[in-house]
């Protein structure tokens, strides 16, 4: 029997658009692995940090992001996280959330090299199909033959407060205007850099969540699939 249902499904879409929560209720619904390129990103960042190198050092930062092991490994605890982020075997899944990485994130993503490097491990899993991969460039670079695009948007302020609460709930203390501000600053370095800039791709369908709840953009993803 052939199925309609699509093998490579591609999420994309600005910060805090609710990416990771609707490829994550896909993947369990379809029983696909979920793959959130962002943490990768986070994760060379974080290591960037960790050795104290120069957030301009893109020769450096490029050689972290091709010699070091990146994996991502279904959650191994329930506390919220969505997979676990490992490197070179540690689980960093945490620290790559800290608001320093937050911070650099969009920096050391938009060097050629990393991008070129994390890129490549990103379309081998990809291509293995029955994968819902979340990230900036998906439907536009990294896998550009995938069966059904998703291009999630909202506004700034919705994002921020979505942030916002995601925040306050895990306990943490924040500051709504300042998250904004980061939130638009990420969105400007993320759609102007040269290489593959945050952009819906011609046949992605775009959908814009700022009227719509989780439940409301999961169903109508859902159908899209189906
Ligand atoms: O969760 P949130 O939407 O805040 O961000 P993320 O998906 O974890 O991605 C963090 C950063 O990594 C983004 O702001 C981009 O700069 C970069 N990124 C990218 O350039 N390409 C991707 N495919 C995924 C993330």
């Amino acid at each position: 029997m052939t199925t309609a249902t699509p093998l490579i499904i591609a999420i994309d879409g600005p910060a805090a658009s609710g990416k990771s929560t609707l490829g994550l209720r896909l993947a369990h619904a379809l029983d696909y692995l979920f793959f959130d390129t962002g943490v990768m990103y986070r994760a060379v960042t974080w290591l960037t940090l960790e050795r104290g190198f120069d957030i301009d050092d893109e020769t450096a930062i490029t050689l972290l992001a091709e010699k070091t092991h990146i994996d991502v490994a279904p959650a191994s605890a329930p506390d919220g996280r969505a997979c676990d982020v490992l490197v070179e075997g540690q689980d960093i899944t945490w620290e790559t959330r800290l608001p320093d990485v937050d911070a650099s994130v969009s920096r050391v993503s938009a060097y050629r090299g990393v991008r070129s490097a994390l890129s490549r491990q990103q379309r081998r899993i990809g291509l293995r199909g029955k994968v819902v991969m979340v990230g900036r460039d998906i439907g536009t670079v990294v896998l550009p033959e995938a069966d059904l695009k998703i291009y999630l948007d909202a506004s700034a302020e919705q994002r921020a407060m979505r942030r916002y609460h995601e925040i306050l709930l895990r306990g943490g203390a924040a500051d709504y205007s300042e998250i904004l501000s980061k939130v638009i600053e990420r969105d400007r370095i993320d759609s102007t850099r040269d290489v593959a800039p945050l952009k819906a791709a011609d046949d992605a369908v775009i959908i814009d969540s700022d009227q719509m709840d989780a439940d409301a953009v999961f169903e109508k993803t859902l159908a899209l699939c189906r």
